[in-house]
C-alpha cells in the first residue's frame, strides 16, 4: 500500500510518500523558519500564506523523489488536528482535493499520535500496550497506546510544551529561534551548576508536567528581578553580559531541568501502567541528552525504547503517511465533509 502524507499543522510543509507503512520513499520538508526568525516565534497567518504557496511544489517534489506516478498512490493522509487552524486547513484541503481528483481513499490523523508512530518507519517491531511521551514545540504529553491507532492521555503539561520552553530557553540566553538545538549546542561545555526547579509530583500518583516556573527561574537568574523604574520593567543584566561559560552553564542547568522534569513523568506513568514497550517522538526527542537519559531509563526497566530517527523526530510527513496506512488497513477513512481541528487527542 503506497500512501502520500501530508503534514501542515504548525511551519514545516511537508510531505511523504511511504510505502506499507514503513518504507519511506521521498520525505521533503520546507521549513519556514526564515519567515518566523524576526519574530522569534511562528506567526499563525504567515505560516498559512507559505503553505499555500509551497504546498503542491512540495507534494510533486515528495511524488517525484518516490519515483512514482499520481497513479500509484492507494491513499492520501493528512494531519488534521491538532495545530493552527489555518495551517491545517491548507494541507487537508490539499490531501481532500488529491484523493478526490485520484479517487483514492482520504484519512484524517491525529498529529500527536502520528509522532508516536514515527519510529515504525523503518524496520521497528513495536509491541503494544506502550507507553507513548510526545514532546514537541506544541505539546508534551503522556499517551497510553493500545496500538497505533488507538490511544488515551494519561498525562500533559498545564502550562508550555517542552519544545516551546527550549525555545524560550534560548531567547532568554539571546541564542536565536528555533531554540532546542541552539541550547542542545550551547550546553555542550556547560555544567549543571545552577540547579533550577523541577515540577513537583502532585501526590505519588498524579503528574502534571509544568515547564513555566522553569522558564521564569532561568529568566531571572540569567538577567536579575525586574525592578520597574520610570514605569519601565528593568532587568539588572542583559544575556549578553554573560561570559561564554556562563551562557553555556546557563543552558546545560536549563537542559538537564526539562531533561529530568520530562523523566519524571514518564517514571510515574510508567509505574502505573503495564506496558511491554517505551515509545517517544516529537522535535524535542531529536535532543541527544533526553535520548540517552530515555535509554537509561528504558534499560533499567528492561523495557525495549522505540525513538524515531532524526528526521522523523520534527514535523514530517512520513509519520502521517504511516499512521494514514495503519488506519487505511482497516478500512477507516474519513469523508470529504472532514475538517480541521485545533484540538487532538492531547489536547
Ligand atoms: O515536533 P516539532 O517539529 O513541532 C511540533 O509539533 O511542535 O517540534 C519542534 C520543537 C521546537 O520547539 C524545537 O525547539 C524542538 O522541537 N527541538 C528540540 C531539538 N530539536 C528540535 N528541542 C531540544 N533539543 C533539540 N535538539
Ligand atoms: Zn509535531
Amino acid at each position: 500500500m503506497i500512501v502520500l502524507g501530508i503534514e501542515s499543522s504548525c511551519d514545516e510543509t511537508a510531505a511523504a510518500v511511504v510505502e506499507d507503512g514503513h518504507i519511506v520513499h521521498s520525505n521533503v520538508v520546507a521549513s519556514q523558519d526564515e519567515l518566523h526568525i524576526e519574530y522569534g516565534g511562528v506567526v499563525p497567518e504567515i505560516a498559512s500564506r507559505a503553505h499555500v504557496e509551497r504546498m503542491l511544489p512540495v507534494v510533486e517534489q515528495a511524488i517525484q523523489q518516490a519515483n512514482i506516478s499520481p497513479s500509484d498512490l492507494d491513499g492520501i493522509a493528512v494531519g488534521n488536528r491538532p495545530g493552527l487552524i489555518g495551517a491545517l486547513l491548507v494541507g487537508v484541503t490539499a490531501a481532500k482535493s488529491i484523493a478526490w481528483s485520484l479517487d483514492v481513499p482520504f484519512v484524517a490523523v491525529d498529529h500527536v499520535l502520528a509522532h508516536l508512530y514515527a519510529p515504525n518507519l523503518g524496520d521497528a517491531h513495536i509491541e503494544y500496550p506502550a507507553l507513548g511521551l510526545v514532546v514537541s514545540g506544541g505539546h508534551t504529553s503522556i499517551l497510553n497506546l493500545s496500538s497505533p491507532i488507538e490511544a488515551t492521555c494519561v498525562c500533559k503539561t498545564v502550562d508550555d510544551a517542552a519544545g516551546e520552553a527550549f525555545d524560550k530557553a534560548a531567547s532568554i540566553l539571546e541564542l536565536g529561534w528555533p531554540g532546542g538545538p541552539l541550547i542542545e549546542e550551547a550546553a555542550q561545555g556547560g555544567n549543571d551548576v545552577h540547579k533550577l526547579p523541577r515540577p513537583k509530583k502532585k501526590n505519588e500518583e498524579t503528574f502534571y508536567y509544568s515547564f513555566s516556573g522553569l522558564k521564569t527561574a532561568l529568566l531571572y537568574g540569567v538577567k536579575g528581578i525586574p525592578k520597574r523604574i520610570d514605569g519601565v520593567l528593568t532587568y539588572e543584566r542583559q544575556a549578553n553580559d554573560l561570559t561564554a561559560q556562563e551562557q553555556s552553564d546557563w543552558a546545560a542547568s536549563f537542559q538537564t531541568a526539562a531533561v529530568e522534569s520530562i523523566l519524571m513523568g514518564v517514571e510515574i506513568a510508567f509505574e502505573q501502567g503495564n506496558y511491554k514497550s517505551l515509545v517517544a517522538g516529537g522535535g524535542v526527542t531529536a535532543n541527544k541528552v533526553l535520548r540517552q537519559a530515555l535509554q537509561v531509563f528504558a534499560n533499567e526497566n528492561d523495557t525495549p525504547l522505540h525513538i524515531p530517527k532524526f528526521d522523523y523526530c520534527v514535523d514530517n510527513g512520513a509519520m502521517i503517511a504511516g499512521l494514514g496506512t495503519a488506519f487505511l488497513r482497516q478500512n477507516l477513512t474519513n469523508t470529504l465533509a472532514t475538517t480541521a481541528s485545533p484540538k487532538g487527542i492531547a489536547s
